[in-house]
């Protein structure tokens, strides 16, 4: 039996339970770029769910709503608000992936199954993870449609304005208070994946709010999840209030590349894009800590791009406020310069950007 460890080969996609996929899917392709590519619903048989596939170079996104009532989806809709269920991976054996998993530990929620349409065929097969979360491991076999069999090719007549985004480089997941140890145990355990990077309280905090954070990934280190727990402060975490809201651990944000932040983010500005305020105090000592850029700092300051540096180069980060109302699921957008690591410098920015949105919802 080949080894999981070599049989992940990246994020796949992820899928969102939201209650209206229709205008879901409208919004990240207005607002963001992302191109329908294909559908499921009444007119291709599925009869009590609808999805939308969304495109953006590598990026996958699949929104999906039930069509009745008392369903699975819609009491995970009920519980978490919108949100993020699976988090896909490509793998080269979705059969055997899922017996590895199995074999280490893992629960399984969806024995491997094989799809096919006129297009080909493909292997998939889940299991459980944080909270409500689920990892798919799919296996294209030469599948030729847009997506996936049962999926028909189906840009719904509509054009996106592509926004530059290339490819997932991370997949962030929130866990409650004293679970973040055993969550990166689990990957460690059934995926063989270590730890890339660590940061702890005393390095994140504020005068009010503290994280822990670890970084695991796979041996390529092609599949990124940092996990993410709240620490005490004088007042509440921005991680603390995903769970209160959330109810569970589960996927906080999705971090999207793109290879110049500066033109995507003006797209997504000018297109309703709620990014998180950058006061203009942070560049004025930018440089200082930073050293020369490419970039000019007034358009960054303009923008409320944050920078930040490690021994390899540095990196250019946005963070979204909430997507929906509950204050939960956020995207991240980061264009990297030769920076591998997870913008440390900018947690503090970061954290008092998002304690005055959290003061705001009274949640401070
Ligand atoms: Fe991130």
């Amino acid at each position: 039996m080949s080894d999981l460890l070599y049989s992940i080969k990246g994020f796949d996609h992820c899928e969102l339970y939201v209650s209206n996929a229709k205008q879901t899917a409208h919004y990240y392709r207005t607002t963001m770029g992302f191109q329908p590519i294909a559908y499921r619903g009444l007119e291709t048989g599925n009869r009590n769910c609808v999805s939308y596939v969304l495109n953006q170079d590598r990026v996958n996104l699949v929104i999906t709503s039930p069509l009745e009532k008392n369903t699975k989806i819609g009491a995970h809709i009920d519980r978490h608000g919108d949100g993020i269920k699976d988090v896909a991976f490509t793998v080269d054996d979705a059969e055997v992936a899922w017996e590895t998993s199995l074999d280490r530990g893992a629960k399984s929620v969806l024995d491997p199954k094989e799809i096919k349409d006129d297009d080909g065929e493909a292997v998939v097969s889940a299991i459980q993870t944080f909270g409500d979360t689920i990892h798919t491991f799919v296996e294209r076999k030469n599948y030729k449609g847009s997506f996936l069999p049962g999926f028909e090719s189906n840009d719904l007549g509509l054009k996106a304005d592509p926004t530059g985004l290339v490819h997932i480089d991370h997949v962030v997941g929130n866990q409650p208070d004293g679970k973040m140890q055993s969550v990166c145990d689990f990957y460690e355990k059934v995926f063989g994946w270590h730890q890339f990077w660590s940061v702890d309280d005393k390095d994140i905090n504020t005068e009010y709010s503290a994280l822990r954070s670890i970084v695991m990934t796979n041996d390529n280190e092609t599949v990124k999840m940092p996990i993410n727990e709240p620490a005490d402060g004088l007042k509440k975490s921005q991680i603390q209030e995903f769970i209160d809201y959330y109810e569970t651990g589960g996927i906080q944000h999705l971090a999207f590349s793109t290879k110049d932040i500066i033109s995507t983010v003006r797209m997504m500005c000018s297109s309703g894009v709620d990014f998180l305020h950058t006061p203009r105090k942070y560049y004025d000592s930018l440089n200082d800590r930073i050293g020369p850029i490419e970039e000019n700092i007034e358009t960054l300051a303009e923008l409320g791009i944050l920078v930040d540096v490690d021994e390899n180069g540095y990196m250019l980060q946005i963070f979204t406020n909430p997507l929906q109302d509950r204050p939960t699921l956020f995207f991240e957008i980061i264009q990297r310069k030769g920076s591998k690591s997870f913008g440390k410098g900018n947690f503090k920015a970061l954290f008092e950007s998002i304690e005055r949105e959290q003061e705001k919802r009274g949640n401070l």
